[in-house]
């Protein structure tokens, strides 16, 4: 691990816009699983679309896994903390997802693939998040990468906060992977009791934090574990400031919106009604699957 490389400099932090619990559900072939960004957030939270949290000892609980389904119009990032993931594909392509590592698959304009756990006992923990791609994109051919652990940069603070920049860059560390129009910062925050990050924002981008160990407090509000904060985009704030009230562990997650319509339906998401037609339409005649 190397130290951090530089300072961020925050001087006027976003405050706390709304607080979001998760809500229990279940997806794929049964799944449990917590919706912690859903559909009625993707215009505020605009280019993401969905964050599902994961976690369980149980088998019965993800052991179905998610067989073969299709998307079109955005990309999946999964990040696994704990357990395996075994990833297979309309392109041919199959890779094991292992802890700690990340696969950032981009649908383009259609893949079928499928999401199996890769164990039949112990801890499966994780996270999948949708991010949007812009009208000029979607019919982009698709494509993935795994990353392993390895290979995603980490840094730790002078504070003792250790930071695993996943996409974008934080304290002058560039992350695994970059995207284009979005821009996307995904980092994994490790917080020792006390410790306070800071992270430079982009004013018009959008932002949230979500806890998965511990508590934090923003600014004036405690945000429990399970608890999404959306960052206010006040113009003029130029960042988020953190503070752990106990060891903590958060997602801090910011985008470029693409301000451009929404037309969703299970897993296609486009920007007409009509292209939605024309997605059910393609995978009904197996077009997803042509090379
Ligand atoms: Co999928």
């Amino acid at each position: 691990m190397t130290p951090a490389r530089a300072r961020e400099h925050v001087t006027r932090p976003r405050p706390v816009e709304d607080l979001v619990v998760g809500r229990a559900t279940s997806d794929g072939a049964g799944v449990d699983l917590i919706r912690v960004l859903s559909q009625d957030l993707q215009q505020r939270l605009d280019p993401f679309l969905l964050l599902d949290a994961f976690g369980s000892d149980d088998p019965e609980d993800y052991i179905a896994g998610f067989p073969d389904h299709p998307h079109r119009g955005f990309e999946t990032v999964t990040y696994m903390l704990a357990g395996r993931m075994r990833h297979q594909d309309s392109a041919g392509h199959d890779g094991l997802l292992e802890p700690g590592g990340v696969q950032w698959m981009m649908a383009g304009r259609g893949v079928i693939h499928s999401e199996m756990p890769e164990q039949q006992e112990g801890r499966l923990e994780g996270f999948q998040l949708w991010l949007n791609l812009s009208a000029k994109d979607k019919m982009r051919s698709p494509w993935y990468r795994n990353i392993q652990r390895r290979q995603i940069p980490e840094f730790v603070t002078p504070e003792g906060v250790t930071v695993r920049v996943i996409a974008g860059s934080s304290h002058e560390v560039t992350g695994a992977l970059r995207r284009p129009t979005t821009d996307p910062l995904y980092l994994d925050v490790h917080l020792p009791a006390g410790a306070r990050f800071a992270q430079a924002l982009p004013a018009q981008s959008n932002a949230f934090v979500y806890v998965y160990r511990g508590d934090l407090s923003i600014g004036t509000r405690a945000v429990a574990r399970q608890h999404l904060a959306i960052l206010a985009n006040d113009p003029g704030c130029d960042g988020v400031v953190v503070r752990a009230e106990t060891s903590a562990r958060a997602l801090l997650i910011a985008g470029r919106p693409l301000h451009e319509p929404i037309a969703r339906y299970g897993p296609f998401v486009m920007n007409s009604q009509e292209e939605i037609v024309r997605a059910i339409t393609d995978f009904r005649e197996g077009r997803f699957a042509e090379p």
